[in-house]
């Protein structure tokens, strides 16, 4: 019975937050914690075995082609989901035993759902030996996402699949790699998990609410993310801190901040930081803080002392890999 082993990498948005799911760009990183797919083939067709020791799955079995996916785990959603939506373009012919692996916690907000979603159709695909482009891979994880979480930008897909740092449209449309040399940032955690979709509903509620109030704050916040391009570019980081307060004073004003993230940031700028904001949905889960070699511990202090939990990650880590 074959097997396979695939592993990619979680991500950190950097601007774009929000603005991005309705049509505008971002700018997001992959980051050096991994998290690990292995499928092996069973004798049991029709039959998924997963093992997710992470997520309290245990010799959790789920039928391939039927049932609903409402009383499963999140995390078993976006694996099954994926599993269906491969098997119907390229039926999957024997059981599955799946098991999965992570450096990182999935209440850190890295994005455990869509490394997971990108990395399951990848082991399928060298199960089948299918040369799957990077394309058509991020299509079916896009389409998985969708059909479970129903809202998203595809962002998160896109780092777990080419890795790097990237500039990104909504669902895809565009998705260019850029040279980004080391980016100073620190990144904390509030300690509270968030929910994205119940955010990312919550923005498109007050946009179909009030889009004469909203669309102008996405157009700032686009107009935000073209400047911090050009700002990796040029490694400037004293006008990217600027642009990153800007945002996450939009971010606030879309309702998606909170006391924690709140203290966290101006913990971070009151030290020193260049800037700082929150990172993904908000709510909760990461801040990030941009920073100097000088700024680097009094800032990490800050946010600690603010009741923060500063994660040791590295940017720019490389896409999705085929591990044995
Ligand atoms: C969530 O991590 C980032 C959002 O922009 C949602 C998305 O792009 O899918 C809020």
């Amino acid at each position: 019975m074959k097997r396979v082993k695939v592993s990619s990498p979680g991500k950190l948005m950097l601007m774009g937050d929000h603005a991005v799911v309705h049509d505008r760009q971002c700018l997001v990183t992959a980051v050096n914690q991994r998290l690990w797919v292995t499928i092996e083939e069973t004798s049991q067709t029709g039959e998924i075995l997963i093992d997710a020791p992470d997520v309290g799955l245990d010799q959790f079995v789920v039928s391939l082609k039927q049932g609903e996916l409402t009383d499963l785990p999140k995390a078993a959603k976006f694996v099954v989901q994926a599993i269906r939506n491969f098997d119907q373009f390229h039926p999957v012919k024997t059981g599955l035993h799946l098991t999965t692996a992570s450096d990182f916690n999935a209440t850190f907000g890295f994005g455990s759902s869509s490394a997971v979603t990108v990395a399951s159709i990848k082991a399928l695909a060298e199960l089948q030996q299918l040369a799957l482009s990077e394309a058509q891979l991020f299509k079916l994880a896009y389409q998985t996402v969708l059909d479970i979480q129903g809202v998203g930008s595809g962002f998160d897909l896109a780092a777990a699949i080419w890795g790097g740092t990237l500039l990104f449209s909504t669902g895809g449309k565009e998705i260019r790699p850029l040279v980004v040399k080391n980016l100073p940032l620190v990144v904390g955690y509030t300690g509270v998990k968030a929910d994205t979709a119940t955010l990312v509903k919550q923005v498109g509620g007050f946009l179909s609410a009030a889009p004469e109030l909203v669309t102008p704050i996405f157009d700032t916040i686009q107009e935000s993310v073209i400047q911090a391009e050009q700002d990796l570019e040029e490694t400037n980081w004293a006008h990217l801190g600027q642009l990153m307060n800007l945002h996450q004073g939009l971010l606030n004003a879309l309702g998606v901040s909170s006391p924690e993230l709140e203290r966290l940031v101006f913990a971070a700028r009151s030290a020193g930081a260049y800037g700082a904001k929150l990172s993904g949905a908000g709510g909760g889960d990461c801040m990030i803080a941009l920073v100097d070699n000088k700024t680097r511990s009094v800032v990490e202090e800050a946010i600690q002392t603010a009741g923060g939990q500063v994660l040791p990650v590295e940017l720019s880590a490389p896409g999705i890999k085929v591990e044995e």
